[in-house]
């Protein structure tokens, strides 16, 4: 089999695409036992881990782990992407490639949100109550819009929108980002696919181990550990968790500004970029024929960061990598007071309801006034054994 040269150039992007086929098919294998319900949904996850049922629990874990590793690889794929300034290229194809790629991030980012919230325990409870006080922070629409939130909250919804409608959304920018695309190539989407199959086998491979080795904790672990002694590990929760930590460390409009405003701001800037290029290129066009000095300037320029040949090459492996490290390190410094099983100290099952399991008058803010309260869910998430 020989290898064209795109498998080498969008190897993560082809990788995220097989993770998400697998994703697939263990989603629709844990679908099979899921109970939507506030009362059953963590019992039904926890009976993977309860009976002998191992392939069960290893491909639950699998899932959580292939989650993480597609944020991964995303996050690689967007960097290398941006490198290769893909978004100068302006015909109308590629242009909505770049934007169908940008736009992917969304229902993958619910995709993760909505996934934790469903085994319903604290950290699942906890992440439902932080994202409406997310976007309540929004002037104007945002209070509205938290209550809609909360009010529209249901598991089965919840359910609904991770195994239905988010899919359905990634299906329909998938087909216009890389199988279109991929069709009209020799061998079509098939070839494609086992192509970043066979290439992809490594990553698949140490999935597989990770999820036998080190399981990710949904249940109680057998002996309960102290606040602190959970396990670090590198969790899918660790994505979202990234937007909120301006909130602990940041007061008052500063909070929003960075976790909420400056990231939306960045994102649009960059999923749009090929279009506004566009445009300036027309408009400069029309002033002055065949010249459009800025933008060959702006190309010149970029080009001319990163040279020739194997520098070029090492530089733009080295960005890649120390960028990636960089988020990826601070993300585990986040969490690193927050280890992942330390909640399971004080809530677990053994406790009996309301403080083993998330109560059912979760919606009601009268009763719990400190639901509204972020900065105490921080504290309380980041601080457990301080803050509670
Ligand atoms: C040291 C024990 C302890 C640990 C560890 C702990 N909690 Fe709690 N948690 C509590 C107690 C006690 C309460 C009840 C506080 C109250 O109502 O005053 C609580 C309440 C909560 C609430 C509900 C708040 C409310 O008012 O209803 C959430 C959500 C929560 N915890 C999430 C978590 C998460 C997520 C973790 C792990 C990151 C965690 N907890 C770790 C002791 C703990």
């Amino acid at each position: 089999m020989r290898f064209e040269k795109y498998h080498g150039r969008y190897y993560f992007g082809g990788l995220a695409l097989i993770l998400l086929l697998l994703q697939f098919l263990s989603g629709v294998f844990l679908t099979l036992f899921y109970q939507p319900h506030l009362l059953e949904a963590y019992a039904s996850v926890q009976q993977f881990y309860k009976t002998d049922f191992a392939v069960g629990a290893w491909l639950r874990d699998s899932h959580r782990w292939i989650a993480f590793l597609i944020f991964f690889s995303l996050v690689v794929h967007a960097l290398r992407s941006l490198l290769r300034k893909e978004f100068l290229n302006l015909e109308k194809r590629s242009r909505v490639i770049w934007l169908t790629g940008g736009l992917l991030l969304l229902p993958m980012g619910a995709l993760l949100a909505s996934g934790l919230i469903l085994p319903w325990e604290w950290k699942s409870y906890w992440l439902m109550e932080m994202i409406p006080n997310y976007f309540g922070q929004i002037p104007y629409a945002g209070p509205a819009l938290k209550q809609f939130l909360i009010d529209a909250f249901t598991m089965n919804r919840n359910f609904v929108a991770h195994v239905v409608i988010l899919p359905a959304i990634a299906i329909i920018l998938l087909d216009l980002h890389v199988f279109s695309k991929a069709r009209k190539r020799k061998g079509g989407l098939h070839r494609y696919l086992l192509k970043h199959a066979v290439i992809s086998i490594p990553f698949i491979l140490i999935i597989a181990v990770l999820a036998v080795y080190i399981p990710m904790p949904t249940a109680d672990p057998e002996i309960i550990p102290m606040p602190l002694e959970g396990a670090f590990i590198p969790a899918p929760e660790w994505f979202v968790l990234i937007f909120l930590v301006p909130f602990m460390y940041f007061k008052n409009a500063l909070a929003p500004f960075l976790g909420l405003y400056l990231a939306l701001a960045l994102y649009l800037a960059l999923i749009f970029l090929p279009y506004m290029l566009g445009r300036y290129k027309k408009d400069a066009e029309r002033r002055e024929p065949g010249g459009d000095a800025f933008f060959k300037e702006f190309r010149h320029l970029l080009g001319n960061v990163l040279k020739v040949g194997f520098m070029r090459k090492l530089a733009a492996f080295l960005t890649v990598f120390v960028t990636a490290g960089a988020v990826f390190g601070f993300l585990y410094y986040q969490t690193y007071p927050s280890p992942t099983l330390g909640c399971n100290s004080c809530h677990n099952i053994a406790m009996g309801r309301g403080i083993g399991a998330p109560p059912d008058h979760f919606k009601d803010r009268m009763q719990e006034p400190k639901l509204d309260d972020s900065q105490w869910m921080l504290e309380h998430w980041f601080y457990p054994n301080v803050v509670w």
